[in-house]
């Protein structure tokens, strides 16, 4: 993944070990880069921050804030870190991670696997302190451990203890991976929940808090969540999550792997999802778009739907880590075909199609 000619050699490999030597190698630190210069037509200000360009790396790739810097430096307008929980947990058990190269998806049942909060916290100061892209956007996505029974509690410890740290933190209820998470999507759990973390921050910081939800939620459901975050006052939507769908097209011993898929057979079933948010909210909720996004169509899709950002994860496995690069050049050529001169013009101005 770490250039065009390293992706062949690394998809050779069982893709949990690809990761891993990426991360490796990217965490050496030697081949990062400064980031890019931000082009005018690109940045804008969203939460308080200068986001140089829209698209972001999603969750799930750097789950230890290892390599922030060296990805801020192939041009992420900014990165989520995690998920990252509060003790050290191993997943489930491997393999857990498939691909089908053909059809380019990712299917994961990885399980939030993570080093926990103290490491995180160790990498992520180093970065703050030591890196070339020190001052880059960073989110930080937290979740619950597997054995705690009380969400409410890890995501309280979370909160408090990243809230002075992260640009925005990201609320993770709905991976596919543990037990029981996506019921804190029901709406009569969610907003106690949310009102309680709101609480929390506001105790704490102003740090935007913004929720990550499943595409496989019924458009009734993402009608009553919509009000729900109004009401709970969070500042902002993370659309979507992996699914649990798996389209015909994909080969049988692919799908019949159990745990969240990604890749292009997301794109329009979160870009609707988007659109019905943007609508129930009336564009008040700022949304990062994310799922299928492997092209600047795809990402330019997702703004018109509604998202003020975008984020991709399985594109970059397939395309290298330079999508990003080719994704912001083909957003600034779209925006001049519709007569934007910035990205934030062009935010929602589909949503009222689907
Ligand atoms: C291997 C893998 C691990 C992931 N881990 C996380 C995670 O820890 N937390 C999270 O919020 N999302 C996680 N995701 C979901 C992505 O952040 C993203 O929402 C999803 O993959 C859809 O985007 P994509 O089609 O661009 O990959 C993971 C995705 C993959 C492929």
């Amino acid at each position: 993944m770490i250039s065009k000619f390293a992706t062949p050699i690394l998809h050779a490999l069982n893709p949990e070990t690809a990761h891993n030597i990426t991360i490796a190698s990217l965490k050496s630190g030697i081949l990062t880069r400064k980031a890019p210069k931000p082009v005018s037509d690109l940045s804008f200000t969203l939460f308080g921050r200068v986001f140089p360009n829209p698209v972001g790396l999603a969750a799930g790739f750097d789950k230890n804030a290892e390599v922030i810097d060296s990805m801020l430096g192939y041009g992420f307008g900014f990165v989520e870190a995690g998920t990252v929980t509060p003790h050290p947990q191993y997943g489930n058990p491997k393999p857990r991670l498939f691909r089908d190269k053909k059809s380019r998806h990712i299917i994961n049942r990885m399980g939030f696997n993570n080093q926990g909060l103290k490491t995180f916290d160790d990498h992520y100061e180093h970065f703050r302190e030591h890196g070339k892209n020190k001052h880059g956007i960073v989110g930080i996505n937290v979740g619950k451990n597997k054995k705690q029974e009380d969400a409410l509690a890890d995501y309280v410890s979370l909160v408090h203890h990243f809230g002075k740290k992260a640009d925005y933190l990201t609320v993770n209820i709905s991976s596919p991976n543990t037990p029981g998470l996506r019921d804190l999507q029901n709406p009569q759990e969610l907003l106690p929940f949310l009102r309680q973390l709101v609480i929390v921050r506001n105790a704490r910081c102003k740090t935007p808090l913004l929720v990550k939800f499943a595409p496989d939620l019924l458009k009734s459901e993402c009608r009553d969540i919509a009000k729900c975050l109004m009401e709970a006052g969070v500042d902002g939507v993370v659309l979507t999550n992996t699914t649990l769908g798996r389209p015909d097209f994909l080969p049988e011993s692919f799908r019949n792997e159990q745990g969240g898929l990604s890749g292009p057979a997301l794109h329009e079933r979160s870009r609707d999802i988007i659109s019905l948010f943007y609508r129930e909210t009336e564009g008040q909720l700022p949304i990062i778009g994310v799922g299928g996004i492997e092209s600047a169509k795809t990402a330019y899709e997702k703004i018109k739907a509604g998202a003020s950002l975008v984020q991709l994860y399985t594109g970059m496995i397939y395309h290298g880590p330079l999508i990003v690069r080719d994704i912001n050049k083909g957003l600034s050529r779209l925006l001049k075909v519709d007569g934007y001169s910035n990205i934030s013009e062009a935010i929602g101005k589909d949503a009222w199609n689907s």
